[in-house]
């Protein structure tokens, strides 16, 4: 009997993959998906808990399922992911209707937890850090069609950042044999992929404790497939991105000119207190070094303000980084005391007024770095992989630059065919740019 299932993911890219490996597990028990709840048999919920207000939002989602599960018999809900390994015990406590939670390292016994609930109505608490890595054998679930896709090489982290919750709810550090990496995307090109991000929570330390090839090596591996025509990867550690790899952005091609490289603050005082392992003198030195590789190079960053014992002067170095690198586009947050890591032990957070103010100054002064790069790129022939149809108009079609710019373009040909164009930029708006193909 075929049944329906909703999946609804919270948080990274790494819930995304994971939510596309549970479809591909749930799929072959003949659960299909579908795109609203009224329809589900199954709603999964995919959680986040990086910081308070996702963990706060997943609560709430759990606690508006209860008039769902109530409205006809058989109904299942099902909580996995980073919340789920967190507070497995809480949540089934305090959400009675929640058949399954499953941990990060569960995710391979889902479909025995679904059988169990639908035939036993039995519940089932799944959130013991086994080390499980079977699930990296099921390949993720990719929508027909899809050009651009996501390949995990890694999971876990080791960092013990001290805000950080990943270390406790993702587990140790553990690398995917090159060759199956390998393998996973000969597959995807074949099926019509020309592009791929690897993921990993700290992918420059990607084989060091299984002997593997180094990460830059497995990055040349990966540019001598065929088919694939672009590279990118997130998370790059600053402390150990590594000569070579910043030098293969000078010579792979197929290697994006863009870089995610989290600084989280400014000021060295600070980056010591949370543990990152660089200064700022040393973080700013592979950024030169990178540009130097590829001047033309997009750089993005993720910022934590209120750090426990950031004054003004420390905070000032923030915004003294963001002048410096111009980042094309960061994520910026309020720092979120998480239980169990080292900074929640710590006093001195910055009072939710300063925080707020702090936060604001970046994204008003990031909002007018992000629309100078784009503004630069007005005049200039981009290379745009065709991700879909544009959503503002039928004729014009959307995709993205190496250097991860959105674009949206008026197309000499809407229907199928070559999937990379040639756009001369006409307009910058303040997060994507427009212009004809050429
Ligand atoms: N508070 C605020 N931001 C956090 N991040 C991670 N943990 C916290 C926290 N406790 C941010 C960091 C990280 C990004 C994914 O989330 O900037 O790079
Ligand atoms: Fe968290 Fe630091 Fe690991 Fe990133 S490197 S996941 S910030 S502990």
């Amino acid at each position: 009997m075929v049944r329906h299932v909703f999946i609804e993911t919270f948080g990274c890219q790494m819930n995304e993959v994971d939510s596309g490996r549970i479809l591909a597990l749930l799929g072959d028990m003949a659960y299909v998906p579908v795109p609203t709840r009224d329809e589900a048999d199954l709603i999964l919920l995919n959680t986040c808990s990086i910081r308070e207000k996702a963990s706060h939002k997943v609560y709430s989602a759990i606690g508006a399922l209860r008039g769902w599960k109530r409205h006809s018999k058989g109904r299942l809900i099902a909580v996995g992911g980073c919340l789920a390994q967190e507070a497995g015990e809480e949540i089934r406590r305090r959400a009675p209707h929640v058949d399954i939670v499953f941990g990060t390292h569960n995710i391979a016994s889902l479909p025995e937890m679904i059988r169990n609930a639908e035939v036993r109505r039995k519940r089932t608490v799944s959130v013991e850090m086994t080390g499980d890595t079977r699930h990296w054998d099921i390949l993720p679930y990719v929508p027909e069609g899809a050009v651009a896709t996501m390949v995990t090489i890694m999971q876990g982290c080791e960092n013990f950042c001290a805000y950080c919750i990943v270390p406790y709810v993702r587990g140790p550090e553990v690398s995917r044999p090159a060759g199956q990496i390998v393998a996973e995307i000969q597959g995807l090109s074949e099926r019509g992929v020309h592009e791929v991000l690897l993921l990993g929570q700290n992918v420059n330390s990607y084989g060091k404790k299984e002997g593997e090839i180094p990460f830059h090596q497995l990055l040349r591996r990966i540019s001598g497939i065929d088919g694939i025509d672009r590279i990118r990867f997130i998370t790059s550690h600053p402390r150990d991105l590594d000569r070579p790899t910043i030098e293969l952005f000078g010579e792979l091609e197929k290697l994006c000119p863009h870089i995610h490289l989290p600084i989280q603050a400014g000021s060295d005082r600070i980056l010591d207190a949370m543990g990152r392992g660089y200064t700022r003198k040393a973080y700013l030195a592979k950024v030169d070094a990178l540009r130097e590789q590829r001047p033309e190079i997009a750089f993005s960053t993720d910022f934590i303000v209120g750090f426990p014992g950031e004054t003004e002067d420390d905070f000032r170095r923030t915004i003294e980084v963001m002048e410096t690198v111009r980042y094309d586009y960061c994520f910026s947050f309020k720092y979120s005391p998480r239980a169990g890591t080292a900074a929640a032990l710590l006093d001195g957070a910055a009072s939710m007024a300063e925080a707020d103010e702090r936060l604001q100054r970046v994204l008003v002064l990031q909002d007018i770095h992000t629309a100078q790069r784009l503004e630069a790129m007005i005049g200039k022939t981009v290379e745009v992989l065709v991700e879909k149809p544009s959503s503002r108009d039928a004729s014009h079609l959307f995709g993205r630059t190496g250097c991860y710019k959105a674009v949206n373009f008026s197309a000499k040909e809407v229907g199928v065919g070559a999937q990379f164009r040639q756009v001369l930029v006409d307009k910058a708006g303040a997060h994507s740019l427009s212009g004809k193909e050429v």
